[in-house]
């Protein structure tokens, strides 16, 4: 295991995806938890990472000198991570004129075995204002920019190495093989943390647990619960019942290909047809918060009833994935919409145990995962899809005619969408169906309808986004076949804002 440091910075899952790419298993820790995490588990080697505050200032957040010492494990310390390893060994970091910010292009100055292959001038990613001004005893520099001189250090006894730049982002020309020579070369990783090996052990994992006991999941069809329904059923077999909610709220056909996707498999599938249920409570309701909280209360009752059917079940599945559980090193962020997500499962069910083979996968490696298993392309590869479904995208009231409005317009949209390509590329696209409605002209008559709403959005984390510039050709076309193919549409519009200020969904 490698402990990646939180100190607040932007990239840290970036960090950790990128040690493990390299077939090394990481986790993000806060820095105030590093002691704690240590004495459960020695890692092979510590990074720390990135943060928006100054070593120099007394409430900036740091660690115990002797944590590092007695570990006795190599440490890479990384923008701020780098300056809090020069502070805490004697050297001296300043706030200087010459801040650096963006690619910058950096030169070798000393052989090391982090520098392994690394070419003797290179393109790095900068984004600082303070840097070292003076070493600690036994380091010394191995690279500099113009304008920095310790651009990347070394203490080769101590086995303590810092970065000013960012390796982890894909600017950084060399990033990659400067994570690789740290892992291999210096803390001696083994790689073995591949999908081959994740598999197999999860899969052991879930059977010496579960044994012939029996397992309950809700299945929404999304990546995570389908994965977690493969592996289940790789595992435990018909013990294994898997409750798909079909809320009605889901995209065009949507309920019938998570069935079919299904139906092969080994376990007990039940589909639950409960879009009457769902569209009766949300009936006159236009506010978005309440929404969610409407159909989080009854995805649960849905649940409830069902699983009495069932009777007591031992254990419940959960497709908790990592990034719900990393905290960061600096702690709380507000809260702007309460996701809803089968959370509020357990009080609900009678069951013993909770299990959650996903908790320590990023979205990358459960998509992996899916492959491995070889879950359907489809579920394994889809964009992310918010559990209240189309309700947060038809803004206003929810009728049953603005619903089949948005299914048919978004089907097209994806359509269109894939067959130029875009999938590939884009993070997330849909469409929204606005609460306006304008006056248009068809052949002669006057028209008085909605308003369709266009979005897609590139981005690696959903934290922040940018709207994808799709060519105007290909806009031309969607809206052209929108409007020709869907009734109650007469004008589309295309949203042009990043995230922030705007969020990804609408509501
Ligand atoms: P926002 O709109 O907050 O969305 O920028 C960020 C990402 O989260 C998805 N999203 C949800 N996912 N339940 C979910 O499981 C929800 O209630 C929910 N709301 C938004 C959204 O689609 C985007 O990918």
């Amino acid at each position: 295991t490698i402990y990646v440091v939180d100190f607040g910075g932007q990239y840290n899952q970036l960090i950790a995806r990128r040690v493990r790419e390299q077939g090394v298993y990481s986790e993000v820790i806060s820095y105030k938890r590093l002691e704690e995490k240590i004495n459960e588990k020695k890692p092979i080697g510590l990074i720390f990472t990135g943060g928006p505050n100054s070593v120099y200032e007394e409430s900036s957040p740091k660690i115990d000198k002797k944590i590092i010492e007695n570990l006795k494990v190599p440490v890479l310390g990384l923008c701020y991570g780098m300056q809090l390893l020069t502070y805490l060994f004697g050297g001296k970091v300043e706030k200087t004129n010459h801040k650096e910010f963006g690619k910058v292009e950096i030169k070798n100055i000393k052989d090391s075995k982090l520098l392994e292959n690394v070419k003797k001038s290179s393109i790095v990613w900068m984004s600082h204002q303070d840097m070292a001004t003076k070493l600690g005893e036994g380091f010394y520099a191995l690279q500099e920019t113009e304008n920095c001189k310790y651009a990347a250090i070394e203490n080769e006894e101590k086995k303590i190495y810092g970065l000013q730049y960012h390796a982890e982002v894909n600017h950084t020309e060399e990033g990659k093989k400067i994570f690789k020579n740290f892992l291999y070369n210096i803390c001696g990783a083994k790689g073995d943390w591949t999908i081959e090996n994740i598999l197999e052990e999860s899969i052991k994992k879930v059977k010496d647990k579960v044994g012939d006991k029996k397992v309950l999941l809700a299945l929404s069809g999304g990546v995570d619960s389908s994965v977690l329904a493969g592996l289940l059923s790789k595992a435990v077999g018909k013990n294994l019942t898997a409750v798909f909610v079909d809320t009605g709220l889901m995209r065009k056909n949507e309920g019938d290909e998570v069935e079919s996707a299904f139906k092969g498999w080994d376990l007990n599938f039940v589909r639950v047809n409960a879009k009457n249920r769902f569209l009766e409570k949300l009936k006159g309701v236009s506010d978005p918060e309440k929404k969610r909280k409407i159909i989080g209360e009854e995805f649960i009752r849905v649940f409830e009833d069902e699983s009495k059917k069932i009777g007591k079940v031992d254990f419940l599945a959960q497709g908790t994935i990592y990034p719900d559980i990393i905290e960061s090193g600096l702690g709380d962020s507000a809260v702007i919409k309460s996701h809803h997500n089968v959370g509020g499962l357990p009080d609900v069910v009678d069951f013993e145990d909770l299990i959650e083979p996903l908790r320590e996968l990023f979205k990358d490696e459960v998509r992996k995962l899916g492959r491995e298993l070889k879950i359907e392309d489809y579920l394994v590869n889809r964009q992310p899809f918010p559990g209240p479904g189309l309700a947060i995208r038809i803004i206003g009231e929810i009728t049953e005619e603005k619903l089949n409005i948005l299914q048919e317009a978004d089907f097209v949209y994806r359509d269109e969408i894939r067959k130029a390509g875009l999938d590939k590329t884009i993070s997330q696209y849909f469409a929204v169906l606005t609460n306006n409605r304008s006056v248009g002209v068809m052949g002669d008559f006057r028209t008085y309808d909605y308003t369709l709403a266009l979005r897609a959005v590139e981005t690696t984390d959903f934290m922040t986004a940018d709207f994808s510039k799709i060519p105007y050709e290909i806009l031309e076309k969607i809206s052209s076949r929108i409007i020709s193919e869907v009734k109650g549409i007469n004008r589309i519009v295309y949203d042009i804002t990043t995230k922030p200020p705007a969020t990804i969904e609408w509501e």
